[in-house]
């Protein structure tokens, strides 16, 4: 069977983008570790992606455009960290915005449908905001939903690993400029069990970008994706790095419970 233009244009994307996170591998060191840190990330978001298309029962031609959003979602990445040496997007610009431009400056899915090009540039605008704007037509819906969950079930242990090794070797790339200080903001548990995701904006300090990731969870999409989150165990290895403190407890338990809900 003919192949359809996504299929067709993903092998290119992937070399396209192997040759672009490439040029930031330089004997700078600290850029290095990051690009790398960001090109893996986008690698393991690629096969998490599929899984989740898998579980859709997609079609060849829309888990090829799911995988041609996943690829391009942190492009902006690579140029946020050069220029501003942070992943913060409060301290520097949003990522996504920037992977929008270098999306465009390349014409890197010029060879798609409008409706296509249009799609992955809504599933990469969108990919990182607190939530998803009303009015998206089903099917952007369906590939913002699917690259956002992606994207938060390989950062989770991408962090939760990161706050294991920590205090052998610090990456402040990972530390989004906020300060190991003890404690957490109790406003943001109050977010997190009321309504669910919260702001970067709110966090204080590393337990608030924690407590902020943890709440990923209560955003996932899919039933795979609860079902992957469970099986990972991402919401007890977090809370294991949280102080021990009955509103943790809370939380922890509030988090269980919609992942067990969000698996049937
Ligand atoms: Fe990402």
């Amino acid at each position: 069977m003919k192949k359809s233009v996504p299929e067709m244009l993903y092998p290119s994307l992937r070399l396209f983008f192997e040759e672009y996170a490439a040029i930031h591998l330089t004997d700078d060191e600290d850029l290095c570790r990051n690009a790398l840190l960001k090109r893996d990330h986008t690698w393991r978001v690629c096969a998490l992606a599929e899984k989740i298309a898998g579980s859709l029962k997609m079609n060849a031609g829309e888990t090829a455009l799911a995988l041609l959003s996943s690829l391009l979602h942190d492009i902006g990445r690579f140029e946020q960290y050069a220029s501003y040496r942070t992943f913060s997007d409060l301290h520097s610009e949003n990522h996504a915005l920037v992977g929008l431009r270098i999306i465009e400056k390349h014409e890197l899915i010029s060879p798609l449908s409008e409706a296509d090009r249009e799609l992955v540039l809504s599933a990469v605008e969108h990919h990182n905001a607190q939530a998803l704007p009303v009015g998206l037509d089903e099917r952007t819906l369906r590939h913002a939903r699917l690259i956002r969950d992606a994207d938060k079930l390989d950062i989770l242990p991408l962090m939760i690993n990161y706050s294991e090794t920590r205090h052998l070797a610090k990456n402040p790339g990972m530390e989004g400029k906020l300060p190991d200080t003890p404690g957490f903001s109790p406003e943001i548990i109050d977010v997190i069990l009321c309504c669910g995701t919260v702001s970067n904006a709110m966090r204080k300090n590393q337990n608030d970008m924690r407590l902020v990731q943890l709440a990923w969870l209560l955003d996932l999409n899919f039933p795979w994706s609860y079902s992957y989150a469970f099986e990972q165990k991402f919401a007890q290895r977090m809370c294991s790095f949280l102080p021990d403190d009955p509103m943790i407890d809370r939380v922890y338990e509030h988090v269980a419970r919609t992942v067990a809900a969000g698996m049937r």
